[in-house]
């Protein structure tokens, strides 16, 4: 076995972080274990993301400062994983000669041979092959995650909608949904390990097992809202054409699932809405929202928006601008559009000038800025129950400039509301023995202070007062 160094860069959504997990875990009986040090690795995967051409830039450009590693470590092995490995295949080779695999997307679990095979062997290896059904072997429930305090599942993977944009059901193939079992027992593995908060993944939950008449994804939402020792479950993404009744009636009934929903709506204008193959009107996703509100009004809501998508007018733009002020959404991921191999967008006529779509997104952020801003405003001076998941990254200060740091001896902590806004708090004394009785916890804690995109507080219950549930 012996003991072998694995680099691993993750790049992309969380899709790739729970594929990253996924090949450590399937590594370790390999002799590998994760180091953060790249000149210590044996084996560097790189798992990309081909969502916008600025990810795929950023995969290569990562690649590329990787040669010179090779050319000191010639035993050193460099695999590349992920969407850009499943777009471009074999041609990576020949642009990267130091490169020695390229696994696409459905490979994961194909990976210990792989690498067993190339040690053996020195040969190099592609391997993209795409199937168009989840396997059971594709998830490896059965070796344990590293015990965080809130993981991610994936539930299904791939994904039908075309969007005319997207390139997703080329890199990620069919959509295809795992039994519900399995989903339970991953689950229940992972709260035996200390996990508290799971993050049901798929491009679009709320088609969950429709397509293998499994079973409807409230239906599975209850299942793991019975699971003992959970405290918290969230689920992205949400495609707002197939939000069902019973999936907003969720929200309400189940008590540890979190008053959140990331709900892109990706533009305001039924006309570029019809273009993008989104299959909803504006109207359609308004009354959604508006439905949602008036059955939890406190639920949080976020969203996605591409600007520049082409021959999105001006008068198209505004439209945008006029959703975004009517929802008033908790939070925002705008991107700028940007042509993918092969999908149907890439050939559309009236391509937006780079600078018009820079300033576009530059109205979109400054006019959200506004809203997240009010909306945590709106919560100082009100007690939250937050789920700690550790010490705040920034160390023992305050993370943000404004705060008064005149307290002392502090660690600075970190957690998230039911609603996912990260909140930050600080307790007196030191990190040794308290940080165990913190994290994992949910803590009331009284808002003190908003701060652009995070909140700061105090405890206000003491951790044997830790309460169990969602919010
Ligand atoms: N250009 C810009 N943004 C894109 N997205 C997906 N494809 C593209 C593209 N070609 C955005 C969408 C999606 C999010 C994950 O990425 O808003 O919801
Ligand atoms: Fe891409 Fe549309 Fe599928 Fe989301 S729903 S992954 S945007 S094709």
């Amino acid at each position: 076995m012996g003991s072998k160094k694995l680099f691993i860069n993750t790049m992309g959504c969380q899709m790739n972080v729970y594929d990253s997990g996924q090949i450590q875990r399937l590594l370790a009986p390999l002799g590998f274990s994760v180091t953060d040090r790249l000149e210590e690795a044996d084996l560097i995967i790189v798992n990309t993301c081909a969502i916008r051409a600025k990810a795929e830039q950023k995969a290569f450009s990562f690649l590329g400062r990787l040669a010179p590693l090779k050319e000191r470590k010639p035993e050193l092995i460099i695999g590349i994983g992920g969407c850009v490995a499943q777009q471009e295949g074999r041609q990576i080779l020949s642009r990267m000669p130091y490169v020695d695999l390229v696994f696409g997307t459905q490979a994961i679990r194909r990976l210990p041979q792989t690498i067993q095979r190339i040690t053996a062997k020195r040969c190099r290896v592609v391997d993209v092959e795409m199937e168009t059904t989840v396997s059971p072997d594709d998830f490896s429930t059965d070796i344990p995650h590293m015990s965080e305090i809130c993981e991610y599942v994936t539930i299904m993977r791939g994904c039908d909608n075309y969007c005319t944009y997207c390139v997703v059901p080329y890199v990620r193939g069919r959509e295809s949904s795992r039994p519900p079992e399995e989903i339970l027992t991953e689950i229940r593995g992972l709260v035996a390990n200390g996990v508290r908060e799971v993050t049901l993944l798929g491009q679009n939950v709320n088609s969950y097992g429709q397509k293998e008449g499994l079973c409807r994804f409230d239906q599975l939402l209850a299942m793991v809202n019975g699971i003992d020792g959970l405290g918290r479950i969230r689920f992205t993404t949400s495609h707002p054409k197939d939000l069902s009744q019973e999936l907003m009636a969720a929200f309400n009934s189940l008590d540890k699932l979190c008053p959140h929903i990331h709900l892109p709506v990706q533009s305001g204008s039924d006309a570029v809405l019809k273009r993008m193959n989104r299959r909803y009107t504006r109207d359609q996703y308004l009354e959604k929202v508006e439905r949602l509100r008036r059955l939890l009004p406190s639920i949080a809501i976020t969203s996605d928006i591409i600007v520049g998508f082409p021959g999105e007018t001006e008068s198209d733009f505004q439209l945008t601008l006029d959703l975004i002020r009517q929802v008033q959404y908790d939070g925002l991921f705008a991107f700028i559009y940007s042509d993918r191999p092969n999908v149907p967008a890439a050939h559309f006529d009236h391509k937006i000038a780079e600078a018009e779509k820079k300033e576009r997104l530059q109205a979109v952020l400054a006019l959200q800025d506004g809203f997240t801003a009010q909306k945590n405003q709106a919560l100082v001076g009100t007690v939250q129950k937050v789920l700690v998941d550790g010490l705040g990254k920034t160390g023992p200060h305050h993370p943000e400039e404004g705060m008064p740091d005149d307290r002392g001896a502090v660690d600075h902590w970190a957690g998230r509301t039911g609603t996912n806004k990260i909140v930050h708090f600080a307790s007196a004394g030191s990190t040794g023995g308290l940080n165990e009785r913190l994290t994992g916890h949910t803590l009331a804690i009284m808002i003190e202070k908003a701060m652009s995109h995070s909140l700061w507080g105090h405890i206000i219950s003491s951790p044997a007062e830790s309460v169990a549930k969602g919010e």
